[in-house]
C-alpha cells in the first residue's frame, strides 16, 4: 500500500464518522457574523495593535532569525517576557511561539524525572484538559490520574489515596475549558493544592485578557495560598495570546529559577526559532490596553448569559458553560456538522466540535461570543437556531462533510 491510498483509505474513514475535518476559507469581511473565532476582544485587527507590531517588524526585521539560544535573543523579547511577568503578576515569564509548544514541551520539562532526583511526578488532571497538555504527559513518558471535569471532590480522592507518597505531585488543569465554556474555581483549587504541596499548573488559553483582575486571567488573583504556593515555585501559569489577545505566541509565567530551567530543558524552546518581532510589537501593546478594557469584558459576559438565556427558552442544551464559550450541545457528530451547516448557509459561522477534541456523543456547536457581536449579530444567531430546532427535518444526518 502507498502512503496516499493509505491516507486516502484512512480519510475515507473519518468521513464515515462524521469525523473529518477540512479547511474553509474564512472571509475577513464576514468577521461580524463569525462565532467561530477566538478573538474574545477584537485585539487582532486593533489598529494600535497591528501598528505596534508593524514598528517593531520594522526595527528588528520580520524574523527573528533563530532559536533564542542562539541568533534569536532580541532585547524586545526580554522586555516583553519582563512585561508579561508584571501583567502576570509573576516573578517571570517565557514567551514560547504557540501554546501548543508551550504546553507539550512546557509541561513536559516540569514532569520530567530527572528534574525531580528520577522520581517520576504524579499528573492530577482534569478530564477534559486540551490535547497540548495530554501530549506533553505523552511525551514525558508519565501516567495521568485523570479527575472528573472541575470535580475537586474527585480530586481530593485522588490526592488523599497518595498522601503517603514521596512522588512530586503536579495538577494539571486550565481556568477557562475552551470547549465547555465553564470556569475553575482557582482559589479552592489553590487550598487543595497547598495541603498536598502539589505543584498547580494552569491553562489560561481562553482566560488571557478576558478574565480575572483587569483581565490578566485567574492565576494572577491573590489569596494566601496561591501566594504561598507562589513562594514555593508551585504555582505555574500558561497562557497564550492567540485568543483574547488578538495576536499568536504563548508564555509561561513562574519563578525566576524555573524559567531558566525551561529556557534549558523545555524543547519547543530550545528547538525553535524566537516568534516574529512583529507578534512582540503587537503583543505588548494589547497587554497595554486590555487593562482599561473591564466594560466590554463585562458586556461580553452580560451578552453571553443573555444568549445562553434566549437558547434555553428554546430548549438548547449549553452545558456547563458560564463564560464568554457557549457550547450548542447535539450528542451525535452527525448533527453538529448538519447545524454548523445549516448556520453558515444562513452567513453565520461557528464551530462543529467533534469527538477526539470532545468524549464521545458529546459533539457540540461551539459558539463564541466577541466584543465586536452586537444585538443584530447575536439576534441572527438566535433567530437561525430557532429556525432549526422548529425544522426537525434538518436535524437529519443527509449532511455535508466538507
Ligand atoms: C486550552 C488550550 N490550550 C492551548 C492551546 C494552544 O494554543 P495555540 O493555539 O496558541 O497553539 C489551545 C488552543 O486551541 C487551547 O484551547
Amino acid at each position: 500500500m502507498t502512503l496516499n491510498d493509505a491516507a486516502a483509505a484512512r480519510l475515507d474513514d473519518l468521513q464515515h464518522q462524521h469525523l473529518k475535518r477540512a479547511l474553509l476559507p474564512c472571509p475577513v469581511s464576514g468577521r461580524a457574523f463569525d462565532f467561530s473565532s477566538n478573538d474574545y476582544l477584537c485585539l487582532s485587527t486593533h489598529p494600535e495593535v497591528v501598528d505596534a507590531g508593524m514598528a517593531m517588524a520594522r526595527r528588528y526585521g520580520a524574523g527573528a532569525t533563530g532559536s533564542r539560544l542562539l541568533s534569536g535573543n532580541l532585547d524586545c523579547f526580554e522586555q516583553l517576557e519582563a512585561q508579561i511577568a508584571r501583567f502576570k503578576q509573576a516573578e517571570a515569564a517565557l514567551l514560547y511561539a504557540t501554546g501548543y509548544q508551550a504546553n507539550s514541551s512546557g509541561l513536559a520539562a516540569l514532569l520530567d524525572k530527572t528534574l525531580w532526583a528520577g522520581q517520576e511526578p504524579l499528573v492530577f488532571s482534569d478530564r477534559l484538559n486540551h490535547a497540548s497538555l495530554h501530549h506533553a504527559c505523552q511525551l514525558a513518558g508519565v501516567k495521568q490520574l485523570r479527575f472528573r471535569h472541575n470535580d475537586f471532590e474527585h480530586l481530593t480522592e485522588l490526592l488523599n489515596k497518595h498522601r503517603g507518597s514521596e512522588q512530586p505531585k503536579i495538577i494539571v488543569t486550565e481556568t477557562v475549558f475552551g470547549m465547555e465554556g465553564d470556569l475553575l474555581l482557582v482559589e479552592e483549587l489553590a487550598e487543595l493544592a497547598l495541603g498536598h504541596r502539589a505543584v498547580v499548573y494552569l491553562d489560561e488559553a481562553h482566560a488571557t485578557g478576558v478574565w480575572g483582575p483587569e483581565g490578566r486571567g485567574l492565576g494572577a488573583l491573590q489569596t494566601p495560598a496561591i501566594e504561598a504556593l507562589k513562594a514555593m515555585g508551585h504555582w505555574v501559569v500558561m497562557g497564550t495570546f492567540s485568543k483574547g489577545v488578538g495576536v499568536s505566541g504563548a508564555y509561561i509565567a513562574c519563578s525566576a529559577v524555573l524559567k531558566h530551567y525551561l529556557l534549558n530543558r523545555s524543547t519547543g524552546f530550545v528547538y525553535s526559532t524566537a516568534p516574529s518581532p512583529f507578534v512582540v510589537g503587537a503583543i505588548g501593546k494589547a497587554l497595554e490596553l486590555i487593562p482599561a478594557l473591564e466594560p466590554d469584558r463585562q458586556t461580553l459576559q452580560t451578552n453571553a448569559q443573555a444568549l445562553r438565556d434566549m437558547l434555553h427558552a428554546m430548549g438548547f442544551n449549553t452545558g456547563l458553560s458560564n463564560t464568554h464559550i457557549v457550547p450548542v450541545l447535539v450528542g451525535q457528530a452527525s448533527h453538529a456538522l448538519a447545524l454548523k451547516d445549516h448556520l453558515l448557509q444562513l452567513g453565520i459561522r461557528a464551530s462543529a466540535i467533534r469527538p477526539p477534541t470532545v468524549p464521545p456523543h458529546t459533539a457540540r456547536v461551539r459558539l463564541a461570543l466577541n466584543t465586536g457581536h452586537h444585538g443584530l449579530h447575536v439576534h441572527a444567531l438566535v433567530e437561525a437556531l430557532r429556525h432549526w430546532s422548529t425544522h426537525p427535518s434538518a436535524h437529519s444526518s443527509d449532511v455535508n462533510l466538507g
